[in-house]
């Protein structure tokens, strides 16, 4: 599969996230596009947009639980392109400490906005040992497997 992995990061938490959910695509030989939305853009980094079987998002959470500027910027440039895809999901780190309302207030909003079928991943801060690995390798496995599910119905809706 094609995966585009798009992600915003200001100290680094999110980006750790991104970097193991990228190492564990590609060890279950899927392909993905990198784009680090902080410092590139859609189209420096990936003139063919379309194509991709999955789009994955991370976000940090900014000013009660809203979503920064340059993954503002990068949602507006994917949808300019290719519209609002069916495949997104969303993963995102947050504290507790804005309050719990607010706790990755962005990765909800985005996976709203995009009406997303998959489960989000959060995580608090920076990932840490073994369980935080479990669980992004658990999440990372479950949207694989659920990216090639909802494309076979897919596929069968349009044969009928
Ligand atoms: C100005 C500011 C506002 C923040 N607001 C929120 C918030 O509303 N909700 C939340 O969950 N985290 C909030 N955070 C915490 C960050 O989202 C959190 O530390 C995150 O892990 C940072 O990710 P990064 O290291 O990828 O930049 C805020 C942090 C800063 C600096």
């Amino acid at each position: 599969m094609r995966i585009l992995l798009a992600h915003t990061s200001l100290s680094g938490n999110t980006r750790d996230v991104a970097h193991a959910i990228r190492a564990h695509c590609e060890a279950s030989a899927h392909a993905v596009t990198w784009v680090d939305v902080d410092t590139r853009t859609l189209a420096q980094d990936c003139p063919h947009v379309a194509g991709h079987h999955l789009y994955v998002l991370g976000s940090w959470s900014i000013n009660a639980g809203r979503t920064p500027p340059e993954m503002k910027r990068f949602i507006a440039d994917l949808v300019d392109a290719v519209g609002k895809p069916e495949h997104v999901a969303v993963f995102g780190t947050g504290e507790t400490q804005w309050g719990e309302e607010h706790y990755c207030g962005a990765v909800r909003r985005i996976a709203r906005f995009f009406d997303s079928p998959y489960p989000r991943l959060e995580i608090e801060q920076m990932p840490h040992g073994h369980r935080d690995a479990a669980r992004i390798r658990a999440w990372t496995d479950h949207i694989l497997t659920s990216v090639g599910t909802l494309h076979e119905d897919d596929q069968r809706h349009l044969a009928r």
